[in-house]
């Protein structure tokens, strides 16, 4: 996939900052408290790592972390983030392409699996389910556009894709439709919230067994 987030990493989090507010910050953090201690876990995506930050705050120790980012620039600005003694391998690399042997407790997608399209995300999904033991949460926070205020959610959300797909070579204009892809391979919700008026949706699905789908 082409997305490259270099042109951004800089400005990213005040710009994300300006438009939503701490809610992306606070969809990240509410999924967070689901981690429990000595996981194994792999960040996709983590941008500029300040997640990083918030995992180590609530786990100074004992978690074994391995971070995908695609773009260098944020790679860069990840390792710069304070992470207690925990264990964190650091990958820029393509999540499609990234080779793997470890198996994770958690996995963490913030605000990545709408850079797919939903016909592109299927390998992606496939991928990072087999590198998930059995029993794993995946966390999952992204943007959503909900019956309430999909008048105002999908200007917005236009607007947003525009810029990146201007920016950052995004491939898609549109959601894909995760929700479907996660019930395919058998996940169950087990917790949710919605913040943002309902546009940025946190949910943390569990795996229930070591299916695969034909
Ligand atoms: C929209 S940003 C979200 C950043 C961060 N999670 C946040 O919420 O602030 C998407 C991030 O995913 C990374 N990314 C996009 N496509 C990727 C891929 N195929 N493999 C790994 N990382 C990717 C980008 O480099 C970027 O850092």
């Amino acid at each position: 996939m082409k997305a490259n987030y270099n042109r951004v990493a800089s400005f990213y989090d005040h710009l994300s900052r300006i438009v939503f507010g701490k809610a992306i910050i606070e969809a990240q953090k509410y999924l967070v408290d689901f981690i429990g201690a000595g996981s194994a876990i792999l960040v996709v995506g983590g941008g500029t790592g300040w997640i990083l930050e918030e995992i180590s705050e609530k786990h100074p120790s004992g978690l074994k972390i391995v971070y995908v980012d695609k773009s260098e620039k944020m790679i860069d600005l990840s390792k710069k983030r304070n992470v207690g003694t925990n264990r964190v391998v650091f990958l820029n690399a393509d999540i499609d392409h990234v080779m793997l042997h470890d198996k994770f407790d958690i996995v963490f997608t913030p605000f990545i699996l709408d850079n797919f399209s939903t016909k592109t995300l299927a390998p992606v999904f496939d991928k990072i389910h087999r590198l998930l033991l059995p029993g794993s949460l995946w966390l999952f926070a992204d943007f959503q556009l909900t019956k309430k205020g999909e008048w105002w959610q999908r200007p917005l959300l236009n607007a947003m894709y525009l810029f990146f797909n201007i920016f950052c070579n995004v491939e898609t204009a549109r959601l894909p439709d995760s929700d479907s892809v996660f019930r395919k391979y058998g996940y169950t919700p087990v917790a949710t919230y919605a913040f943002f008026g309902e546009f940025i949706s946190s949910t943390v699905y569990r795996n229930n067994s070591s299916f695969q789908p034909a």
